[in-house]
């Protein structure tokens, strides 16, 4: 079985001579549960960017499920929750909406005007079900609150049925106890659903006690492992953010 995601020798720049990551090699085997963190501007969503193949390294080589990413045939895999992705919804739409949404790269759904087909209509619910939304399915999805809208968009991830989740920053301007909802809910869907997870975030205290694989990244990979061999420096909130 080929890696999920696998990254080796890899350097990128966005403008020449002024590299962002350099020597990345990763490997992240399906079903696990990888948190990724490190200080702003460390290379993180570049990092994602580069797995999700929207863009190309410099050197070195970026594999999804075994093909090169930027022309992977398992795109529709993946489900990305990119960064700052919840923030001013003001549209109309409700929870179930935007969750139905999600079932357009499947090619499961025959546009959102028509009628849901019963199959369709249970994956979008059941989606709803899993983060908690159910008594808030057709409630227009601005009237939510910041933590139960990030719950709608990874329930739109979740609708579909993706191998790969990748959430980048989920939980920027939730307050902590929806930050460890949050971990508790991916846990759950990593142990359940056998779906694996990156999880990004410049802080992971939240998932620290769910994830087996923690990387850091700042300009490379300058950890790998366990949360819990993590080198007491970087437990220093003043370093990480350095
Ligand atoms: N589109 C872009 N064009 C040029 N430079 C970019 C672009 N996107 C990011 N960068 C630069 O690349 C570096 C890494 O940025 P990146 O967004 O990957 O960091 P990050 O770890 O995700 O940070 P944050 O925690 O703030 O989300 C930064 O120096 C940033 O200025
Ligand atoms: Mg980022």
């Amino acid at each position: 079985m080929p890696a999920a995601v696998e990254l080796t020798g890899v350097e990128f720049a966005y403008e020449p001579g002024r590299i962002v990551l350099a020597g990345v090699s990763l490997a992240i085997t399906p079903g696990e549960f990888v948190a990724i963190a490190g200080p702003n501007g460390g290379g993180k969503t570049t990092l994602v960017r580069l797995v999700l193949g929207l863009e190309r390294p410099g050197q070195g080589e970026v594999l999804l499920f075994g093909e090169p990413a930027h022309r992977s045939s398992r795109r529709s895999a993946i489900a990305y929750l990119p960064q700052r992705a919840g923030l001013r919804v003001d549209a109309p739409a409700t929870v179930r909406e935007v969750v139905a949404a999600g079932r357009l790269p499947t090619g499961g759904l025959g546009g959102l005007m028509g009628p849901l087909r019963r199959r369709e209509r249970a994956i979008v619910a059941g989606a709803i079900a899993r983060v908690g939304l159910s008594d808030h399915a057709d409630a227009p999805v601005r009237t939510l609150s910041g933590g139960q809208q990030q719950r709608a968009f990874i329930a739109k991830a979740l609708a579909a049925e993706p191998s790969l989740l990748v959430l980048d920053e989920p939980t920027t301007g939730v307050d902590t106890e929806s930050q460890e909802a949050l971990a508790a809910l991916l846990d759950q869907l990593h142990r359940e659903l056998a779906v694996t997870v990156l999880y990004i975030s410049h802080e992971f205290g939240a998932v620290e006690q769910f994830v087996e694989r923690l990387v850091l990244v700042r300009g490379g990979i300058v950890f790998d492992g366990p949360p819990a061999s993590l080198p007491g420096i970087w437990h220093d909130p003043s370093h990480a953010h350095a």
